[in-house]
This record gives C-alpha cells, structure tokens and sequence, in this order.
C-alpha cells in the first residue's frame, strides 16, 4: 500500500518537475529580465583607455531558488559571433537536501566543486547511480530522468554546468516550465480550465485540485523538515537503491506501456508539446553506458613545472564528452605565475575563478587591447577562439580555473611566448623579416624565455608606462 502510494506520488512529482528549462540565450529579448545592473549597460561600447568588459560575464539570472538551493545560470553576451556557446550555470544544494527527479531539454556537464553528491540516472532501460565528489565531472543527457541529492554531511554542494540548449525547446529565452506543480512550482497545466483537465487525467475535480496544489517546496527539497512532501522524499531517498532506481524506472516506462490504449498518456501530452524528447531519449541511450564520473582532481596534469600545471579533458579522457560536444580544463598558477599568452585555434572558452586572484587580458586578433580585468572567485570570462589572451596570478596567492570549451576534441592552444611557441617554431629569416629585425636579434628576443606555458610573472618590470587602468567591476 505505502508503495503504491510512493509510486503515484512519484508519478505525480515527475509530472510536475518535467522541468523543461529552455536555456537559450539571446540577447535581443528580455533585458530587464537580468536585474541589469547600469554601470554594465554598456558592455558593448568603448570604456575607460579603449577596454571592454563583454569578456566577464557577470549576469545571472536565478532559475529557481528554494529554501533548500538555487540554481543560477549566467548570461552570456555578445556571443553572436561565436557559432557555438555554453551557458556556465552554478548549482547550490544545502545539506541534506535533494533536486527532485525530472528531466531536462538540455544536456548538462557537472562539475563538483564542493560536497558530496548521489546522482541517480534514469536511461530507458538502464539505470545508475553515482556516488559524486570534489572534483568529479558528469553528463546528464537531456531527456533522461535524474534526480541529485547531497550526502555531504553538513556540507553544502556547489556544482558548475555547463548546459547545451542546442536542442532545446526554444531560442531566445531562459525558462522553465513545470508541467505539473502547485504553489510552487506553478504548473502550466493551471492555465486549462478544470472541465479539460478532468477529463484529460480522468479524474475528479476534488483530486485535481488536491494535486494540483500539494507542491509547495519547488524542485528542491530540504530532507529536513516536516512538510509532507519532505516525508514523502526522505523515504524515496531511504529506500535500497534498488528499489528507489526500480521505482523511478517504472515511471519512465510506465508511459509506454500506455502509448497502445487510448487513454491520455502525459507523455504523450509532452511529446505533443516538446516533439524531440523521446527521440534524443533514443539517440542518447544508443551512445550511453552506464555512465561513469571522471574526476579532475586525481588526473596527473598534462603540464607541469615550477609556476604551475594545467590539465584538459576531452573525449578521448571521457567520452560522454563527446555527445555534448565540450572539452573541460582545469589550470593553477602559483602566486606570481602567468599562463603565457596563448590562442585557442579550435574552440572558444569559458572560465570560472575557483580560488585566488589576479588578472585577464584579451586582445582581438588585430592587436589591441579588448580587455583587462580583474580575477577574483566566482568570476565568470570568456574568450572567443582566434583571441589571444594572458592570465596572471597575483603575487601572494594560487589561481586556479576551471572551465568548458566547446570542442571536445583536444584543444591544443598555441602559444606566443615562451620555450614552446609559435614564435619558437617559426623562427628564421621570414620571421625575422616580419618582425623587422635581424634574425640575430630576433632569435635573441626568442630565446630569452627558456620556460613554456607557465611562466614566472615579473611585476616590478611591468611599469605603469603603458598607461592602461585595469577594470575592476
Ligand atoms: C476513467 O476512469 C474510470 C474509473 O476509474 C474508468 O472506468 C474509465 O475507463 C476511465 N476512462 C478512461 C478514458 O481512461
Ligand atoms: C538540514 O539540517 C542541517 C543540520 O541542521 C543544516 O545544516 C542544513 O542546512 C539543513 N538543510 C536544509 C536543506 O535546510
Ligand atoms: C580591432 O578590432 C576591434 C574589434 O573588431 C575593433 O573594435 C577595433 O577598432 C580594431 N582596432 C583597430 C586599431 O583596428
């Protein structure tokens, strides 16, 4: 009996967190939707010594909040140019908290920043759950049923997504629909009155109502408390693996098994409304596994010497990487250490300051100056492909990033300065003549550095003669 009611509640809960998040990003609509701040406005324009701050990305916009977490995502701006980006979201999950079950319309790559996390994946007839930690990397494919919870005893969970709405429901806006909900989340089914609503569930109007307005809490749910539908959570959560993947499993193909009759399948209802699900479903399961995590903070570095290390993972490290067609990196600068200025030929990338601080700067490709800036946690930049560009970390403490770029082939930046640049590779008479120089000094000036790719950064011989203020928003 108990189970028949955790499966029809489920049922129910699944329904309404069909969390359809259509996470598209355009910058023509919506504006006054970001809480844009007015000393931003002009991001697009010429500001203080000739820089502009498009590269930060410093808008995000909340998706959900509950008592128990929220989940931002940040704006990207400017990214016409680009034919591909990544909309970098942040998860936060209190502890003991879950992030009900449901699916997306876009594939996500997490990283664990912080915490412990129990992931439970949902495939059409395979079904996994993980255990998750600092440092881990996974994909959740659109369409597939997932549900998280922090098992971090006392900790808060911090994630970091990289979310791909190439197949998303619509361009141009940022939202979710919930295709059930209560109070919270409200249900797009709301907008229909109760006559087709009865009829479309076959039920009645008292249990409509009583449905309709259970939700309360939003997607996610604190473990902690009293609420009803805490109670209800904490004993999906409390259940054997098993039995808690065999529960959320039968939803999933419980919509199948209908799709013969004639009676009203929700499913349906969403696959009438958001055509592609099923089949991205299909396409997904073909290629997917039962998935593993990798994680970052285990992996040896790619590049290491004194000044600091960098790694990157692609698909050829892990592969769900390739459905999602993304690549991950992870660099540290010691204090006092820069990443040589490099260019990205094949991908464009996205940033986030994980801890420490220092700076950023991005010219275009015709040699001038497009940004400074500062570089402080949580901080979020991106640097189109073909842009050359620096990070330095300050003198007195480690910078580590984090981020996605959209290849998930190896990117193989090039390097302008030290041991291993192009300049290196390229050097001759050609070069020199380019430059205008004798080759005798020119193989001078490209030899002076004999480290590569981390190099030391010495600020006292950077004068303030080039006159440039750094931003600072
Ligand atoms: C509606 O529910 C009733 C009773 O539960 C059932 O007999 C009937 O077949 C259902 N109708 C449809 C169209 O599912
Ligand atoms: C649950 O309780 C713990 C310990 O009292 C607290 O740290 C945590 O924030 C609570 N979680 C939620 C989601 O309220
Ligand atoms: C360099 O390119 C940028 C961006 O296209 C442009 O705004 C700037 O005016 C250019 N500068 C020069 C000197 O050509």
């Amino acid at each position: 009996m108990g189970k028949i009611v955790m499966v029809s509640f489920l049922v129910l809960v699944l329904v309404m967190c069909f969390g359809v998040m259509a996470m598209a990003m355009n910058f023509d609509h919506h504006d006054e939707d970001w809480g844009m701040d007015p000393k931003e406005e002009d991001w697009g324009g010429q500001q203080r010594g000739g820089h502009r701050h498009w590269f930060l990305l410093q808008r995000s916009r909340l998706l959900l909040r509950t008592e128990a977490g929220e989940m931002r995502v940040i704006r990207s701006v400017g990214q016409r140019m680009v034919h591909k980006h990544i909309n970098v979201g942040f998860l936060s999950m209190e502890p003991n908290s879950l992030f009900i079950p449901q699916y997306l319309d876009s594939s996500v790559v997490l990283f664990v920043q912080t915490g412990r996390a129990n992931v439970g994946l949902v495939h059409r007839h395979e079904l996994g759950e993980r255990q998750l930690r600092a440092g881990d990397l996974y994909r959740i494919p659109s369409g597939s049923t997932f549900y998280l919870q922090n098992v971090g005893e006392g900790q808060r969970l911090e994630l970091i997504l990289s979310i791909d709405t190439s197949e998303g429901l619509r361009m141009g806006t940022l939202e979710n629909f919930f295709i059930g909900g209560g109070n919270y989340p409200k249900s797009v089914l709301a907008g229909f009155d109760s006559e087709v609503l009865t009829s479309a569930f076959n039920v009645s109007s008292s249990e409509l109502r009583h449905v309709l307005t259970r939700q309360q809490q939003g997607p996610i749910v604190s473990l902690n408390n009293s609420h009803s539908s805490s109670d209800l959570w904490r004993k999906f959560v409390s259940m054997e693996e098993q039995d808690r993947l065999q529960e959320l499993r039968k939803l999933v193909d419980l919509p199948n098994e209908q799709e013969q009759s004639q009676t009203w399948s929700w499913r349906k209802l969403l696959n009438s409304m958001f055509g592609t699900i099923e089949n991205e479903k299909r396409k997904q399961n073909h290629h997917e596994h039962a998935q593993k995590a990798y994680n970052l903070y285990n992996r040896k570095p790619d590049f290491k010497n004194n000044y600091g290390s960098s790694l990157s993972v692609d698909e050829s490290d892990y592969s769900p990487l390739q459905n999602s067609g993304i690549g991950v990196y992870l660099v540290n600068l010691q204090a006092g250490s820069m990443l040589a200025p490099h260019v990205n030929p094949t991908a464009t990338e996205y940033g986030v300051v994980l801890r420490g601080s220092g700076h950023l700067q991005i010219v275009f490709p015709n040699g001038t100056l497009a940004m400074k800036a500062k570089l402080k946690p949580g901080r979020v930049f991106w640097v189109p492909r073909y842009f050359p560009f620096v990070q330095v970390a300050s003198n007195n403490e480690q910078l580590q990033i984090f981020g996605f770029t959209t290849s998930s082939q190896p990117n193989r930046p090039q390097f302008l300065a030290g041991s291993s640049s192009v300049l290196e590779a390229l050097r001759g008479p050609e070069l020199a003549a380019a430059f205008g120089v004798s080759e005798g000094r020119l193989n001078r000036f490209v030899n002076a550095q004999r480290e590569a790719v981390i190099l030391p950064y010495n600020a006292e011989r950077n004068t303030k003669a080039e006159g440039i203020p750094m931003a600072d928003w």
